[in-house]
């Protein structure tokens, strides 16, 4: 502890550390006026600052620039616009005098139903980590800190404050906790934010194994944790865990009752005093920085800096040929968001907007020869036939029809999890029955997370823009109309429809727990595990120009444990304008492991490329990126044998493989005793010798070669039984020699094994 923190704590009355354990109102710190301790004030969010105006409500927050939501941003695939975006909500956050962006949100996208999708990044952890870290990074490169949230497995909004995540270890830490990972070790951030639920029976905020053992022994942490708000429960089981600071206060009732435990000894006062020194060590931290003059707060330029952001993460998901729009054409726009663009979500992260652009704006401005007809409210699903129809005929006597379709804001927010996966049905008919008297029919659409789309057959072309933010029309009019390059990626998976997701079946659970059966299968990693077809896979988008990859190569075919290996690759743009690639590398285990997925993201490059440019991308791999977490040796572990990197464009479209071998000494756990399986014995290099010999004395009395093609029993079954065969079954199918030989086997084959795996 630092000596001028020790120095003040030990000024500090019990009461005073007690109460620096919560907050003194919504949004600040407590302050010690007597020892010049300053209240801090922290604010959502991730996109945009929802900050309090003083001596009003939590519904008035002051004028803010809303930037692209958590799902748009991720579509970018690109961490210098995610540090970037940090950047300037973190200059913004300074000049209000913040001290805590509440922020980014990265719970993994488990369902698409999670009504607080919009908030997050991904379904894939790798992704949801290094776009975090780079936000995380811009925030408190300002000098203001983050709170990465929400620690951990929170991933519905249904009896979000009592529901219990319960899943496996190693669901947990490959799919739930390495986004967090990622943060914490690439970008220090100031706090973390525990999550309102339960993860297997225990409360979130009072998992010493989470608060502590992982976040801070084994990754590094070393802020200070907060709650949500409202999230505690027993306050000195959180304290005790690790929690510092409950958010937002409890009327002073949790206060008297850390006093109280320190009094009877339940709660030794050196935990309390670690948890006071990790506050101060941030709060004054900020304090000095605060010091520091603070930036000009200029919403205009922040809002310029949104609209190229929304550009940047926009997915052209499909282009049968009607984008980009050509000058001359006669276009019609339908649609209420064409006039009023859907782009924030609901809840904890709403932020009041400084001005909104919308897509129809922004094509009058520029003198766009674009008609308007409302075709459905944005707000419900409501049918008016006369404006259907009215639709119908625009749609038929333009060159192009434009379909901006979306959720209403009350199917998708913080709070509850959606239904279903569909837009409102009077959006579905009228893209059916434009596009059926339109070729040239394109939808834009304005939603947090993925929808059914029964009419992507039947348009020509689909851009989504996710909830872009305040200026997302203004992107939207550059990117159909050419101004600007699409270039975003799917950061999730949108899937045919809500049957085929992973979590169907337990989602969300009975209220009290949800069960994570799927385990690590999440996103693609379902969908490729179980050969389905999706709409639009992970990783997927389009560009106005065209991709090749070539020389992809590894600096060496064969990696060590410690080792490293660096893959190269070039990528040409071929078409004929600008644009950018978003190069994946994925993973995919072939050593014959058991429960991993096809293939795993584990490094992603954004790169622009004038027509005809050619760069080359590089990635360097070490043994974590061919990891899973194995229980059993309760670490990552990667079994020695091959791996293919599999480089390409997304998920599903691959174009270069190459083959890894990779080495380690590291062996699984083998237990030997009677019950052990001949074939673990036999496939593990350390026991393969000792089995063998036995099995040229033994084997054909145990069956092994079989009876003969007609027997009942042929050779392949034969060799199969004997892999199952537990090793006592010497004694009962071998005849007494085997019986005999039994427990020298056992011994020997203990032998063969290092010490600590060989108890009896
Ligand atoms: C949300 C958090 C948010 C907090 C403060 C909670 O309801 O879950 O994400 O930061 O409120 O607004």
């Amino acid at each position: 502890m630092p000596v001028h923190i020790a120095e003040l704590i030990s000024q500090m009355t019990l009461e005073e550390k007690a109460g620096l354990c919560s907050g003194a109102d919504f949004w600040h710190t407590k302050a010690v006026g007597r020892l010049g301790i300053p209240a801090m004030m922290v604010s959502d969010g991730p996109h945009g600052l929802r900050t309090q105006e003083e001596g009003k409500g939590i519904n008035d927050s002051i004028k803010a620039v809303c930037f692209p939501a958590g799902c748009a941003s991720a579509a970018s695939f690109d961490v210098d616009l995610l540090r970037r975006l940090g950047e300037t909500i973190g200059a913004e956050a300074k000049a209000v005098g913040l001290g805590v962006v509440l922020g980014p949100a990265l719970n993994i996208k488990r369902s698409p139903l999670c009504g607080r999708n919009f908030e997050y990044y991904s379904e894939d952890p790798t992704l949801a980590g290094e776009l975090s870290a780079a936000f995380i990074n811009g925030v408190q490169s300002q000098g203001v800190g983050t709170s990465p949230k929400h620690f951990a497995a929170n991933n519905q909004e249904t009896r979000r404050m009592t529901c219990s995540s319960n899943m496996t270890e190693r669901t947990l830490r490959e799919i739930y906790l390495p986004a967090f990972e990622i943060a914490v070790k690439k970008a220090r951030p100031w706090t973390i934010m525990h999550s309102y639920n339960l993860i297997n029976g225990t409360y979130a905020g009072e998992s010493y194994e989470l608060l502590t053992r992982i976040l801070r022994d084994e990754w590094g942490f070393d802020g200070f944790v907060m709650s949500d708000w409202g999230a505690v429960s027993d306050r000195v089981a959180g304290l005790k865990a690790g929690c510092e600071l409950e958010m937002p206060a409890s009327g002073g009732v949790n206060d008297q009752k850390i006093v109280a435990a320190v009094k009877d000894g339940t709660l030794p006062e050196a935990v309390l005093d670690k948890a006071v020194a990790r506050l101060l060590n941030i709060v004054l931290r900020w304090a000095d920085l605060a010091a520091e003059p603070a930036p000009e707060l200029d919403l205009a330029r922040d809002h310029d800096t949104a609209a190229a952001m929304a550009a940047e993460c926009a997915v052209l998901l499909q282009n049968r040929g009607a984008l980009p729009l050509a000058p001359g054409q006669k276009v019609v726009y339908i649609g209420g968001f064409a006039a009023a663009p859907r782009y924030q979500g609901g809840g904890s992260s709403h932020v009041n907007s400084w001005r909104i652009d919308s897509a129809l704006d922004a094509a009058r401005a520029r003198g766009r020869a674009v008609e308007y007809v409302e075709g459905y409210p944005t707000d419900r699903d409501q049918r008016e036939e006369a404006e259907f129809l009215r639709a119908v005929e625009a749609a038929e006597a333009a060159d192009v029809a434009v379909i901006f379709a979306g959720l209403p804001d009350s199917f998708e927010s913080e709070g509850y999890d959606r239904k279903h996966m569909r837009l409102p049905d009077c959006q579905n008919n009228l893209i059916s029955r434009v596009a059926a008297v339109q070729k040239n029919t394109v939808v834009v659409l304005h939603t947090g997370s993925p929808v059914e789309c029964p009419w992507a057959d039947e348009v020509s072309a689909v851009l989504c823009m996710y909830l872009g933010g305040e200026a997302v029309g203004r992107a939207a009019d550059a990117l159909l109309y050419g101004d600007a390059e699409p270039c975003g990626r799917l950061p999730e998976s949108w899937p045919l429809r809500l049957e085929d997701t992973p979590c169907y079946l337990d989602f969300p659970g009975d209220g009290h727990t949800a069960d994570y059966r799927e385990g690590v299968y999440v996103g693609y990693r379902w969908y490729d595990a179980r050969r389905m077809p999706v709409r639009w896979p992970f990783g997927h988008g389009l560009s106005y120009t065209g991709f090749v990859y070539k020389a992809a190569a590894l600096s060496a075919d064969t990696m060590d444990e410690n080792g490293s290996v660096t893959v190269t690759v070039t990528v040409r743009n071929t078409g004929a304008r600008p644009g950018k690639e978003v190069v994946q590398l994925y993973i995919a285990d072939e050593t014959g492991t058991t429960g991993r997925p096809p293939k795993e993201l584990r490094h992603f490059a954004k790169v622009a490329l004038e027509p005809g440019e050619e760069k080359q991308v590089s990635f360097t791999l070490t043994a974590r990126d061919l990891s899973y977490y194995d229980e059993k040796m309760g670490g990552w572990y990667a079994a020695s044998g091959d791996y293919t990197v599999l480089i390409g464009h997304s998920s599903r479209n691959i174009p270069a493989r190459l083959t890894l071998h990779y080495q380690t000494a590291r062996r699984r756990p083998l237990t030997v005793d009677e019950n052990t399986a001949m074939g673990d014995l036999l496939r593990d290099a350390r026991t393969a010798p000792v089995m063998k010999s036995v099995l040229q004395s033994f084997g054909s009395a145990l069956g092994m070669n079989g009876g003969g093609e007609n027997a009942a029993i042929t050779e392949e079954a034969g060799l199969q039984m004997l892999d199952a065969m537990p090793l006592r079954a010497m004694a009962s199918f071998g005849g007494a020699q085997a019986a005999a030989a039994l427990p020298g086997l056992l011994a020997a084959l203990r032998a063969a094994l290092p010490e600590a795996q060989n108890k009896e």
